[in-house]
């Protein structure tokens, strides 16, 4: 379908402003310079400045789902992730200005300090439960099945009638934010004269929802551009799968007719997410530092670091070449790196 078709299906859906769209997209000489020298050229899209509270991707996933919340008259909304959640960060803030009650689950001890992330959670009103047993994202448990055995656990200290975001905002009322955000990439590639067969959009994976929006939104578009997803921490059994599921439903939702298989996914799973989730590694030190001082760009530790340093490593291995160009979505996620501070100094 065409970018105005998509667009119109989009409008019509339920979605409050939480930001101004659409993010830039500018390419990076001094990092080039340093890294490429002529193959392939490296631009950012800033979805960290999108969004309440610092921003980050989870903005444009929170306009869909806030917006369901408000239909369904809830006054609670339970989500949960790791203590550097910027999903939650985001959450809270959306909640706080909408005047709902989030409730953010930890599995995790209560850090005897409460900094980056969880310091913002506590100024924007949240109400964190902390419950100290490896329940999130071990790779033992698919992402479906832990968000089932979260409600099971949040519920009954929330209220059964609370609104359940799933982590990372990863269904399809969050993630037609990411088709959303695919049209707007392909209306900038357009208006910059990009060749958009040469382009590939890498981002960073957690629950795989932003790949799995941009994959349905260009194949809605049958657009050239390609994804790839970073995975940053090998947290779900059958990842791939649930990131097709999910593509499969949005394309289905907005009346497209193509589905991906499993093997369809493009996602490089495990081999840049260091030792697990949100512990860094040097590579994504590495890469948080040559951003920073190349471009003055921050990345964080836990996310875009690490699918930082996995686009530093192809292009060294030669993955993209002369005439490429590769777009990183900066996904948000710098205040958790006062929660770092120790691996960064
Ligand atoms: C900064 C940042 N980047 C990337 C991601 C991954 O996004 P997704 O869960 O859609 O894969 C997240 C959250 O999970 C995030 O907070």
């Amino acid at each position: 379908m065409n970018q105005e078709e998509l667009r119109r299906q989009l409008q019509q859906l339920p979605r409050l402003p939480y930001y101004l769209a659409p993010s830039p997209l500018y390419p990076l000489p001094r990092l080039n310079k340093v890294l490429t020298r002529a193959a392939p050229e490296i631009w950012i899209k800033r979805d960290d400045e999108l969004g309440p509270a610092f921003g980050g991707n989870k903005g444009r996933k929170l306009a869909y789902i806030m917006a369901d919340v408000l239909i369904q008259g809830k006054r609670k909304v339970i989500t949960y992730g790791g203590l550097q959640s910027n999903h939650a960060r985001m959450t809270a803030a959306a909640c706080a200005a909408l005047g709902l009650e989030a409730h953010l689950f930890f599995f995790a001890r209560k850090p005897p300090q409460l900094t980056g992330n969880l310091l913002l959670n506590q100024l924007l009103g949240a109400r964190m439960h902390f419950i100290p047993f490896g329940g999130g994202g071990d790779a033992f448990l698919t992402l479906e099945a832990t968000n089932r055995l979260v409600q099971l656990v949040a519920r009954p200290r929330t209220g059964r009638s609370a609104y359940f975001m799933p982590v990372g905002g990863h269904n399809v009322t969050g993630c037609l934010g990411y088709v959303e955000a695919a049209c707007e990439i392909h209306e900038q590639v357009q208006s910059q004269n990009l060749p958009p067969e040469k382009i590939t959009i890498l981002t960073a994976a957690g629950t795989g929802g932003t790949l799995a929006g941009l994959m349905a939104g260009f194949a809605l578009l049958n657009s050239p551009i390609r994804v790839l997803g970073i995975d940053i921490g090998k947290l779900w059994k059958r990842f791939p799968q649930s990131i097709a599921r999910l593509a499969n439903e949005l394309i289905k939702t907005l009346h497209g007719k193509k589905r991906f298989a499993i093997d369809d996914v493009p996602l490089i799973e495990r081999t840049y997410a260091g030792p697990a989730y949100a512990q860094p590694h040097p590579p994504a030190i590495e890469a948080i530092r040559l951003l920073a001082r190349q471009e003055g760009i921050l990345l964080d530790p836990v996310y875009t670091g690490k699918a930082f340093a996995g686009l530093i490593n192809l292009v060294a291995h030669g993955r993209f070449t002369a005439g490429d160009i590769l777009i990183f979505l900066h996904t948000g996620g710098f205040p958790s790196l006062w929660a770092y501070a120790d691996s960064l100094l």
